[in-house]
């Protein structure tokens, strides 16, 4: 399975929104479809939008996402395309991180890697719900794995994300407060909580864990 978020490259006329992998009442109750109609439909199309802005008429016009995060990644004066650009790959990750299936314990690869890094599901499951509800403000937690494959949880701040740190994102959970305001209000540890046990998607883990660094 092609990773959707690294395949991801601008069309002639630009980079466009992509469609969700589900139809946007397919998590309910977990995460709603007025949820997905704000943060899908409008702050995700923002980003995507602004980041044609940005680019328009300049070298990155046609490159990549990754290229152009990897262009503007620790530039102060580029913040604001890295910004752009980041939140729109985080986004896409982050829709194919769920599933109307997912939730649970793991099964394939990934699960041999989690009871060999953290010990038990039940170990990874504590970690990751520290670094999520540990993140002050805006950011996103992840579950990444580092060149030698060996796993880790962190969590990053507003648009920043694994690859501008030399590591693989296998899962994210958005944390910003739009991602759950509609749904959970400021329970942000109840929202975790859902997407651990019934939305994340080990499918796409264990795709994005196969795939050579
Ligand atoms: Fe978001």
């Amino acid at each position: 399975m092609t990773n959707p978020a690294t395949a991801t490259r601008p069309t002639a006329s630009g980079f466009e929104l992509p469609d969700l992998p589900y139809p946007p009442d397919a998590l309910e109750p977990h995460m709603s479809a007025e949820t997905f109609s704000y943060h899908h439909d409008k702050h995700h199309q923002k980003y995507v939008d602004t980041l044609n802005g940005l680019i328009s008429g300049t070298n990155l016009e046609g490159k990549s996402l990754e290229e152009i995060i990897a262009a503007s990644k620790g530039d102060t004066d580029k913040a604001k395309l890295f910004n752009q650009a980041a939140q729109v790959w985080n986004h896409t990750f982050f829709w194919h991180s769920m599933s109307p299936t997912g939730g649970g314990k793991p099964d394939g690869p990934i699960a041999d890697a989690i009871y060999r890094d953290f010990g038990s599901y039940d170990e990874f499951a504590l970690a990751f719900k520290d670094v999520a509800a540990g993140q002050f403000g805006s950011g996103w937690a992840w579950l990444v794995a580092d060149e030698n494959d060996k796993l880790s949880v962190m969590n990053t701040h507003d648009a920043d994300l694994p690859m501008a740190h030399g590591k693989r994102a296998i899962l994210t959970l958005d944390v910003w407060e739009h991602a759950y305001y509609l749904d959970y209000q400021n329970k942000r540890p109840d929202y975790i909580a859902s997407y651990l046990d019934h939305l994340v998607n080990w499918k796409f883990a264990n795709a994005n864990f196969g795939q050579a660094s």
